[in-house]
């Protein structure tokens, strides 16, 4: 069974389509209509609920696209929707803020933005306008514009935080701790499929042995498309999200380990603190939405060519620990993609965590993404470098690229061309040359096949004017 709050009102689910969605949930079942669906693909925000969990004795909020979560992922969370935010009559600052910055105009994007700003508010003390833009980089307006938006997330604050959601939370940091004690593995069974969410990784290598055609979801932002775009039906979900070892980022002396269900907002600040060139990949991988729920494991387990954290990870030596019933075994991340979409795991295997290579002073690191739009857009390619030089010579240097091969792949030709040779624009423009024995990438709708070529030669070059000079003049981080 899946328990969950609708506010603050305890739900059970015994007889739902596991393969639902929590927003046909909302339209369809409960009839909450004012969560509105958009692309059903994650990319527009109109969908935007926001999730709270139990974080210590508070509850952390985070917004979602409720149109690629499943319905089972719900369990043990408070689930808020734009439905609650008004008392009686009174708006919640928030809303009152949008009305007076005059932030709506058709209104269907208004309750997306309304649940990431709600989300926003209730996570920071002041607001920032740069980071006000980061949490709504997921929410599309085509009529109002972002201007009356941005400036009503920052009136927002001008009311006392103190709300209906305040002073209730220590009820439902309660209420939710004592839903998550209850069932050692959640399970939803209807319409002839299942839904497990193990607590503990033997329950899931367990039920993965058990049932080796179930497909493994962690965030879902990638998987669940699955369901609403190309309208698949998947018999047996089994998820990650649940479990504790997977959840945890560890510190050793040489790594920093990442369970396979942490996301990028919980993997954030232990990546950046090692490599903190890394905040303006993690920054735009997706949307905040995505990164409140997408996990590192889901981008390396669902082996995308133009996935962004594979290519990292490849030039910075990482290693999967796999692990399948109880026997585990360890390979590096590059021996994971074997073809297009086609990996190293085996029948009922998984990946367990993420082993990173701590930073070294020696060792400069740089990865760059390329994409239309700043925010929550794929990368039309995607270059890490990990670079170290030796009196003017490189000793090593590893790069690896997202968007260019079938899979994420090492561009060993210009590897070679640069290994032992003076770091100067001569060796650089050579081995720029050098990538293209590397890749042979195709054209699609992101770009051309020459673009790519071209962009990511560029990078190399870029990598060598940064490390001339100030970084700031290289790149658009943001608009301001
Ligand atoms: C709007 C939008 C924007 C996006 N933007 C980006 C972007 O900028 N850059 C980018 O790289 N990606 C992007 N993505 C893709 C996706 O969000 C990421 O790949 C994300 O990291 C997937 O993680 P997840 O936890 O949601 O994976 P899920 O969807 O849960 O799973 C993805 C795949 O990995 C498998 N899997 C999950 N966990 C494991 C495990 N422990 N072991 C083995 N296999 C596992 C699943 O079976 C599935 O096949 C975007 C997606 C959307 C919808
Ligand atoms: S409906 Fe567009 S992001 Fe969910
Ligand atoms: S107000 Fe119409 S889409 Fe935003």
């Amino acid at each position: 069974m899946i328990k969950f709050l609708l506010n603050q009102t305890e739900y059970q689910l015994r007889d739902i389509d596991p393969n639902t969605t929590v927003l046909d949930y909302l339209r369809e079942h409960l009839h909450f209509v004012g969560t509105k669906e958009g692309c059903a693909s994650g990319d527009c925000g109109a969908c935007t609920v926001v999730v709270g969990e139990p974080c210590d004795d508070k509850i952390y909020y985070k917004s979602i696209n409720s149109c690629i979560t499943p319905v089972g992922s719900l369990h043990g969370k408070q689930l808020i929707t734009v439905e609650h935010l008004k008392q009686g009559k009174q708006l919640h600052p928030v809303q009152q803020a949008m009305v007076n910055c005059h932030g709506s105009q058709c209104g269907f994007c208004t309750p997306g933005f309304v649940m990431s700003m709600f989300a926003y508010r209730k996570n920071n003390v002041r607001p920032e306008r740069q980071s006000v833009i980061e949490a709504l980089g997921g929410n599309l307006c085509r009529c109002t514009g972002y201007k009356p938006i941005i400036e009503a997330a920052m009136q927002m604050y001008r009311s006392p935080l103190e709300d209906q959601f305040s002073l209730a939370e220590s009820s439902v940091v309660e209420k939710l701790k004592a839903i998550r004690q209850q069932q050692a593995t959640a399970e939803l069974s209807a319409a002839g499929k299942t839904y497990f969410a193990p607590d503990n990784v033997a329950a899931l290598a367990d039920i993965l042995l058990k049932y080796p055609q179930a497909k493994l979801v962690a965030g879902g932002t990638d998987l669940i498309l699955d369901i609403t775009q190309f309208l698949k039906e998947i018999e047996v979900l089994v998820s990650t999200s649940r479990v504790e070892e997977l959840k945890l980022v560890e510190e050793t002396e040489s790594a920093i380990e990442l369970g396979a269900a942490v996301t990028y907002i919980e993997a954030r600040q232990a990546l950046i603190a090692q490599y903190p060139d890394l905040h303006e990949l993690i920054d735009r991988l997706g949307s905040r939405q995505i990164r409140n729920q997408g996990t590192i494991g889901g981008n390396v387990g669902n082996a995308s060519p133009i996935g962004d954290m594979p290519p990292v990870l490849i030039a910075l030596g990482a290693s999967l620990v796999l692990r399948r019933g109880d026997e585990s075994r360890q390979i590096p991340v590059e021996d994971y993609f074997i073809a297009y979409k086609k990996t190293a795991l085996q029948d009922s295997e998984f990946i367990e965590r993420i082993i990173v290579p701590k930073a070294k002073p020696e060792v400069q690191f740089r990865a760059y993404k390329i994409s239309k739009r700043l925010e929550d857009d794929i990368s039309a390619s995607c270059g890490a470098f990990r670079l170290q030089l030796d009196d003017g010579l490189v000793k090593s240097i590893d790069i690896a690229f997202g968007g260019m091969a079938e899979i994420p792949k090492r561009a060993t030709h210009c590897e070679q061309a640069l290994i032992g040779q003076p770091w100067n624009d001569s060796t650089v423009r050579n081995a720029m040359i050098e990538l293209e024995k590397d890749f042979t990438p195709l054209s699609d709708f992101r770009a051309s096949a020459d673009y790519r070529l071209k962009v990511s030669q560029n990078l190399l070059y870029r990598l060598y004017l940064e490390l001339q000079s100030s970084a700031e003049q290289m790149r658009v981080t943001h608009y301001g």
